[in-house]
């Protein structure tokens, strides 16, 4: 009986760790499959920084070496930005294998053209990472998407950006300081501008819309603010209120007219949001059938991420028929307010 083969682009924080759980929990996942399952081949941009971690397997940075690897049943994508992980999703899709991505921002750019040629190719394409890291939020909204009609998600989806609000809170330390403490936690992109500008939580967002309107608004119309501007002054101020500053994307479905924004807001303790501190992502969702649930967990770091993968993972074995009732939606410009929405 042949194993599994896996393909892995990107070694980092999340790729390593997916290497390890499969090691680690490679019991659970031969139940699952019936055969062992094994990485068969690591895609990086510089082998020399990994040749010490990766061993008795292919490692290459050469993507011509790395596919002609005929026998890889399945990749795993855990790089950075666009490309060039589109093009060698592209090419693994028609090559017949099923993909599981954490690159928000590339699904969140290049989604649509993806599904579509895993749709063709007859082959799947997964996603949980790239939402809310360890918070089952993709899977979630695709078990209520049949029936219900999703009217709000409001969501705290950059771990990084609500870690460093948390310290800055309750330890009192400065923007810096909570921003390094992120990085060697392993959180923050490696562009740590994605976290603070606030483009990581608008990918996310994005990629929900896609989710849930199969289509995403105009990204220029979208209001996307960042925490850097959130000062120590502000957050202490709001606390006297008994209110926090949180970062916070909405997406709002008021009769087929759809906003989007990602920005800092106040909350007051009453809010669901509220109680969310540090790297914990959480999602609310608003079902006219089911009311108002809240997701909460990690949104970031090297295990909760490598757990929405092998999670995908395993679901693999499971056919899965996606039914939705065609809607049609219109996205509008959100009003500004300012210096804070209070929710
Ligand atoms: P790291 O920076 O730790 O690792 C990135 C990895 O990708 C490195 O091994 C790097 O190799 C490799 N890589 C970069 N460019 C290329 C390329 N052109 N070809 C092949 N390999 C390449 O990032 P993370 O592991 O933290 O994140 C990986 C992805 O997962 C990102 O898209 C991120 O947004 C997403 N994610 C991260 C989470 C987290 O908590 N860290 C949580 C959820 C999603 P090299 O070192 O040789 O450049
Ligand atoms: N940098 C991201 C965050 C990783 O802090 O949320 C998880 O997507």
């Amino acid at each position: 009986m042949t194993a599994v083969k896996i393909g892995l682009i990107g070694y980092g924080t999340v790729g390593s760790a997916v290497g390890r759980t499969i090691r680690s929990h490679q019991e659970n996942l031969q139940i699952v499959f019936g055969k062992e399952v094994q990485v068969a081949g690591v895609l990086v941009r510089d082998k020399q920084k990994y040749e010490q971690q990766v061993k008795d397997v292919l490692l290459t940075d050469n993507v011509e070496e790395f596919f002609a690897r005929t026998d890889l049943d399945i990749i795993i994508e855990a790089s950075v930005g666009i490309e060039p992980a589109y093009s060698y999703l592209t090419k693994a899709i028609s090559r017949g294998c099923h993909i599981i991505t954490a690159n928000k921002e590339m699904i969140a750019s290049k989604g649509a053209e993806l599904k579509e040629l895993a749709k063709e190719k007859g082959v799947r394409l997964e996603y949980e990472a790239a939402v809310a890291g360890g918070v089952p939020v993709i899977g979630t909204l695709k078990q209520l998407l049949h029936i219900n009609h999703v009217v709000r998600v409001e969501a705290i989806l950059n771990g990084t950006s609500n870690f460093i609000l948390s310290k800055m809170s309750d330890k009192n330390i400065p923007f810096e300081e909570a921003l390094q403490l992120a990085q060697e936690a392993g959180f923050a992109e490696a562009d740590p501008a994605n976290d603070v500008d606030g483009w990581d939580a608008f990918y996310k967002l994005m990629v929900l819309s896609d989710l849930l309107f199969e289509a995403q608004p105009d990204w220029e119309k979208v209001t996307r603010k960042g925490i850097r501007t959130i000062s120590s002054h502000d957050i202490h101020a709001a606390a006297e209120q008994g209110w926090k500053i949180k970062h916070v994307a909405t997406l709002e479905n008021t009769g087929g007219e759809v906003t989007a924004s990602v920005e800092p807001v106040v909350l007051s303790a009453e809010h669901l949001l509220y109680s969310v501190d540090g790297v914990d992502n959480a999602v609310c969702i608003e079902g006219d059938l089911v009311g108002k649930l809240k997701l909460q967990g990690p949104g970031a770091g090297a295990l909760p991420t490598a757990s929405a993968i092998v999670e995908d993972l395993a679901n693999l074995v499971h056919q899965r028929k996606e039914v939705r009732v065609k809607r049609t939606f219109q996205f509008t410009e959100k009003r500004e307010a300012a210096p804070y929405v209070h929710l």
